[in-house]
């Protein structure tokens, strides 16, 4: 069967990830989490102190670039590919509310994005992929047959973050969740290289309501329309 692009973007913890993963088992396609990829860089950036609270060495960053290499192994008990750091599975490390902290503002630095993209690029050549992230739609794959934007209110999106991490073991407050939440909102609208913005031609889709049965059905069909 003809194989496609499927683009899904939207803000922060809208359950992209989730639909995503649905969608890519029910296809048979590649699942491509451009966030853990952004997450990864982040935490290397962390552990080699080039990003704290007090200070951001950019350059320092740039010039390891190259010793950072980002993978995806499918893990058969949980079903979905995680993601390595130079050999090091670091799913678990790259969720916490620390990295989520900071992952925005790694994700400013326009090298940081092109090598990323790049590698996106190559992980989607041949099609069959569900990738999800914030520009996907917009610079990754602009000629994807199918596009979507999702959205949902901020205190939704911050709901189901925190219960996620509680649900983890993570000590966290809600006030919190939803403080990262919407700054990750502002500053990855905000940005100068690739802002999330809405591609013309993605559908959008407000989840607020909707139950994940819902949704997958809902974006199954759109599916099924653009095959
Ligand atoms: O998807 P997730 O919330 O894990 O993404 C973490 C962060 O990575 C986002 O808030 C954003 O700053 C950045 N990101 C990005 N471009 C993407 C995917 C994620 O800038 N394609």
């Amino acid at each position: 069967m003809n194989k496609i692009t499927i683009a899904i973007d939207g803000f922060s913890s809208t359950g992209k990830s989730t639909v995503a993963k649905q969608l890519a088992k029910h296809l048979g396609y590649i699942y491509v989490d451009t966030g853990a990829m952004y997450r990864a860089v982040t935490y290397y950036a962390m552990q080699h102190n080039f990003i704290s609270a007090s200070h951001f060495d950019i350059e320092g960053l740039v010039s390891e670039l190259h010793k950072i290499e980002i993978s995806f192994v499918f893990n058969e008990e949980v079903g979905f590919a995680e993601v390595y750091l130079n050999a090091e599975n670091v799913e678990k490390q790259i969720r916490t509310l620390e990295v989520s902290g900071f992952v925005s503002q790694i994700a400013t630095i326009p090298e940081v994005r092109y090598q990323l993209v790049k590698q996106q690029q190559k992980m989607g050549e041949n099609k069959g992929v569900v990738m999800d992230g914030r520009d996907i739609g917009t610079v990754v794959f602009p000629y994807a047959e199918l596009k979507i934007f999702m959205t949902a209110s901020a205190e939704t999106r911050a709901q189901r973050r925190y219960d996620e991490l509680i649900k983890r073991g993570d000590e966290v407050s809600f006030k919190d969740v939803l403080h990262n939440v919407q700054e990750r909102d502002y500053i990855d609208s905000n940005r100068k290289d690739s802002p999330l913005v809405k591609a013309s031609d993605a559908i959008e889709i407000d989840n607020s309501n909707l139950s994940l049965e819902e949704q997958f059905d809902k974006i199954l069909q759109l599916v099924n329309n653009a095959l």
